[in-house]
């Protein structure tokens, strides 16, 4: 999974990787402003498209996350809701749009992907940080509410008999162990963070870093993207001088780092960015 702030190169250095490796892949992101399509000739869009032999490619929308969602797990919430309360299936739409509930499940069907052993590689381009952070919390947060949830469901005052009130504490129960199975699905991913060397750079990185080490998630390879290497105006020579200390910053944070120039162009053409996935391939 690629990591970072914005605009700092996630979806290029994803997109390269995917293209790099061989067997049969998946490139899916997740930034609600995805620009796959950018990158690759065919159209991308929220169903899985086969853009080249062996590499499938999708954007995950929030709105096909729901209607997943709806159709997976549609029926045990509105049990569960019944239970509590006199509603109908609408309560649905609303329950869907509570803050965590696109994550949660954006999470739970990128693993099922990962988990369906019908990729040798998933290679997951995502939001810049702060919403991906949010997301890699959700499980966490997930348990924790079902833990209270399970307590007070099991005291529920509403006249259910016996047999409900065992088949709503079940399925309660069930959510708790997929949240659980998603959070070890957190463990597994292999993070590539990927920043620049500037100050804002440097700053989120370790924000990132720290967040990360606080869940126990780690940082298996940080890219560095962006570096000037060869200054032939004083201008470049500049703004290389400023790179050069946050670079040694970057370099001193005890991450695995692979550094990545700064080219002339966009990072568009094909055999560019196969070199340069299967450099980052070495360094996994
Ligand atoms: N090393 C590089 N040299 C030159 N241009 C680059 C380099 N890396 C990325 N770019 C260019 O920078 C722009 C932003 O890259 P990209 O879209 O991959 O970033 P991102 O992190 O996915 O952004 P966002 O957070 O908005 O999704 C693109 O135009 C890309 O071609
Ligand atoms: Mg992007």
């Amino acid at each position: 999974m690629f990591v970072g702030k914005g605009g700092v190169g996630k979806t290029t250095l994803s997109t390269a990787t995917a293209l790099a490796s061989s067997g049969k892949r998946l490139l899916i992101s997740t930034d609600q402003a995805p620009s796959l399509s950018d990158l690759l000739t065919t159209d991308v869009r929220d169903e899985k498209v086969e853009v080249e032999k062996g590499l499938w490619a999708m954007e995950l929308s929030l709105s096909k996350v729901l209607d997943m969602w709806k159709n997976e797990f549609g029926e045990e919430v509105y049990q569960v809701a019944r239970a509590v309360a006199d509603v109908d299936r609408s309560i649905l739409d609303y329950i869907g749009t509570a803050p965590g509930i696109d994550e949660e499940f954006m999470l739970y069907f990128v693993m099922k992907e990962a988990r369906s052993g019908n990729y040798d590689l998933v290679v997951w381009d995502s939001a810049p940080a702060g919403h991906t952070f949010r997301l890699l919390r959700m499980p966490i947060l997930f348990v924790d509410h079902l833990n209270r949830a399970a307590k007070l469901y099991a005291k529920l005052r509403k006249p259910l008999t016996e047999e409900g009130r065992r088949s709503v504490l079940s399925i309660v129960e069930s959510w708790r162990f997929l949240a659980e199975e998603i959070f070890s699905f957190l463990k597994d991913i292999e993070f590539v963070a990927v920043t620049i060397p500037e100050r804002l750079g440097v700053e989120q990185l370790k924000r990132i870093k720290r967040d990360f080490e606080k869940e126990g998630l780690r940082i298996k390879l940080l890219i560095v993207n962006f570096v000037i290497e060869d200054a032939s105006c004083a201008f470049l020579r500049k703004r290389m001088e400023v790179q050069r200390k946050y670079l040694r910053e970057l370099r001193n944070l005890g991450l695995k780092v692979m550094e990545l120039p700064m080219y002339c162009t966009e990072l568009r053409d094909n055999n560019l960015l196969m070199r340069i996935g299967s450099e980052i391939l070495k360094n996994l």
